[in-house]
């Protein structure tokens, strides 16, 4: 970003919205909006809401990421992953802005031994997943200027995710029972965001060799077990507290509506060779998050969300 930009930010008080704000408070012009503002489950709305604004950038952190939930409201779900996606690349694409947009690592069916590849064929195994690529379709469908992140197993000082959850459980429970046979990568949202701020930068005004779908995870790999293992390992090192007994278990012992991939770790290479951005290693973040962790909460943030 060579001058300064107008920005907008949807989703902004999600766990990757809330980074977003930080990494790009200066950035330009921030505009940041919630769920009150930019409702995704009403995508025609967002038109007039653009058109008012006039952004260089948008930046869409805005999903429906329930999961399990997703099963049982499969139309909401598409209305926010697929339809608003839709929306928000033809108002880009009318104005020559750039829509930056996030994905999962769910569009896979986890059944390659590897780590997944861009190109590699999708076949997703719940509804969040395929809502999630009927997202990615539309954009792509649409054209302009794009990046689309897959990324995975997000988490962070906000919101829910399984580092706060391992958190609050710890305090609750003496013996914790994590699934041991589903494999990714955790990710932080900070690590998420700013790799966004550099790929943006980075692309400049090229964007006909740079739009398309990157995968964006932090390095390395592990289970749900690995994680939790990880963080009650940092948790005792920061403060010496006990931890809870974890036990490893299989995913048929932990049913939930959605099923979830067995092997969903991507490959970072493309993010790598076209960006020269690479995530620390899901191990690092993990510290680095846990040490900004303050129970009494909140990092700051660049701008309000109206
Ligand atoms: N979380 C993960 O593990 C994960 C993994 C892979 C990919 N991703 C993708 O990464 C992106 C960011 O996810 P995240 O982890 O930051 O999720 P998140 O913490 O759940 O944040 C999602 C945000 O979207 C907002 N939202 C939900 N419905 C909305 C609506 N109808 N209109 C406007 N906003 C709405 C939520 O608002 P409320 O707080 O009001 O509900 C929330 O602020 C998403 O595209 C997600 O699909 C996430």
């Amino acid at each position: 970003m060579s001058q300064a930009q107008n920005i907008l930010i949807l989703g902004a008080g999600g766990q990757v919205g809330t980074e977003l704000r930080r990494s790009f408070a200066n950035a330009g012009e921030v505009t940041a909006f919630g769920r009150e503002t930019a409702d995704l489950s009403r995508p025609e709305e967002l038109r007039s809401l653009i058109r008012q604004l006039h952004p260089d950038v948008i930046l869409n952190a805005a999903a429906y990421t329930a999961v399990d939930r997703a099963e049982s409201e499969p139309e909401l779900a598409l209305t926010i992953n697929g339809e608003a996606p839709r929306i928000l690349a033809e108002e880009a694409a009318s104005s020559n802005a750039l829509l930056v947009h996030y994905s999962t690592d769910y569009v896979f069916d986890g059944s390659k031994r590897s780590p997944w590849e861009e190109a590699d064929e999708t076949n997703p195994l719940n509804v969040y997943g395929r809502t999630k690529l009927a997202g990615e379709r539309a954009i792509q469908e649409v054209g302009g200027r794009y990046l689309i992140f897959r990324t995975s197993w997000v988490y962070g000082p906000h919101g829910r995710n399984f580092l706060l959850t391992m958190r609050r459980l710890g305090r609750e429970r003496d013996q914790l029972k994590i699934v041991d046979d589903q494999f990714g990568a955790p990710t932080s949202s900070a690590a998420i965001a700013d790799a966004t701020r550099a790929a943006v930068e980075r692309a400049g005004a090229d964007w006909t060799t740079h739009s398309g779908v990157y995968h964006m995870t932090c390095g390395g790999e592990t289970t749900w077990f690995g994680f939790a293992k990880e963080i009650f390992a940092e948790q005792e090192q920061q403060t010496e507290s006990k931890s809870p007994q974890i036990i490893p278990i299989p995913s048929s012992e932990y049913p939930v509506p959605a099923m979830r991939p067995t092997n969903s770790v991507l490959s970072n290479q493309k993010l790598q060779s076209f960006f020269g951005i690479a995530l620390p290693d899901w191990q690092r973040a993990l510290v680095k998050t846990m040490m900004a962790l303050k129970p009494e909460g909140g990092i700051p943030t660049g701008s309000r969300i109206r």
